[in-house]
């Protein structure tokens, strides 16, 4: 008897059907709490979750996960959790960057990185340099990250395109400001997760996620892992995405 060739689930579409989640990774300052431990601690478990989380999107035939890292209006915290956040931000990369190598992993960056710590931008643009060749999913980090200015820097772009005489206002479409925002190049959000029972955008991705799918949960973001997006998969896969449309 012919031996049944086994299929290769690596080419198959995953059954969920999403191409692209993102995060808002939140609760890490209460998990820390909870414990009677500094806010540190909970940045610290709240990067081992980001690794789980990473590995499991692998697993889970992702296209691309982003992750809400650092946003334009965290700078209003102390200094010194800035430079906390920072500084586990610089050692992920250092400590990380040869797994996600090895598993085909590209690095992306979104948000106005180009305004940290020039020793730390070198650092992002050499990792997201090294990995840029890799073919497997895209691992987007968002620093320094804020919607509304993402926006801003899109508008700013295409008005001098209109004052260059390249294009006029009227031309200006939806496709052109998809183009023009960090995530240009990156698949259709589909699912937006926010861990920790906050249910708001916090201006995450508002012009991404028109018609992503929102997901709530309780879980604080150290204690996520790779069960808990597969089970925000199984809820994105129950629901009836009609983009508008019947
Ligand atoms: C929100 O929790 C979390 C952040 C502002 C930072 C998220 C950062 C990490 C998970 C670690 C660094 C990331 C990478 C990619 C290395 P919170 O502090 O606001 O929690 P709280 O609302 O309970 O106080």
């Amino acid at each position: 008897m012919a031996s049944q060739a086994k299929p290769d689930i690596r080419h198959s579409a995953p059954v969920h059907g999403a191409r692209h989640v993102a995060i808002i990774m939140d609760g890490n300052g209460r998990w820390a709490k909870k414990r009677f431990l500094p806010r540190i601690a909970g940045h610290r478990a709240g990067v081992e979750a980001v690794r789980r989380v990473a590995r499991a999107a692998l697993d889970l035939q992702l296209e691309c996960l982003t992750l809400y890292a650092f946003s334009s209006e965290n700078w209003k915290r102390p200094a010194a959790e800035v430079a906390d956040l920072m500084g586990l931000l610089r050692h992920f990369i250092q400590s990380d960057l040869d797994e996600f190598d090895a598993n085909g992993i590209r690095l992306r960056i979104i948000g106005n990185y180009k305004a940290l710590d020039p020793s730390l931008v070198d650092l992002i643009e050499a990792a997201v340099a090294r990995t840029a060749g890799n073919s497997g999913p895209v691992v987007a980090i968002a620093l320094n990250y804020g919607a509304q200015d993402e926006m801003v820097r899109a508008v700013q772009s295409l008005a001098s395109r209109v004052s260059a005489g390249d294009m006029t206002a009227a031309q200006i479409g939806i496709d052109d400001i998809d183009a023009n925002l960090d995530t240009a190049t990156l698949p259709p959000l589909d699912l937006l997760i926010r861990t920790s029972g906050e249910q708001r955008l916090s201006n995450f991705m508002l012009w991404q996620a028109a018609y992503a799918e929102l997901y709530f949960t309780d879980i604080l973001w150290p204690d996520f892992d790779g069960r808990a997006l597969a089970e925000a998969l199984d809820a994105f896969r129950m629901r009836d995405r009609r983009f508008g449309g019947l």
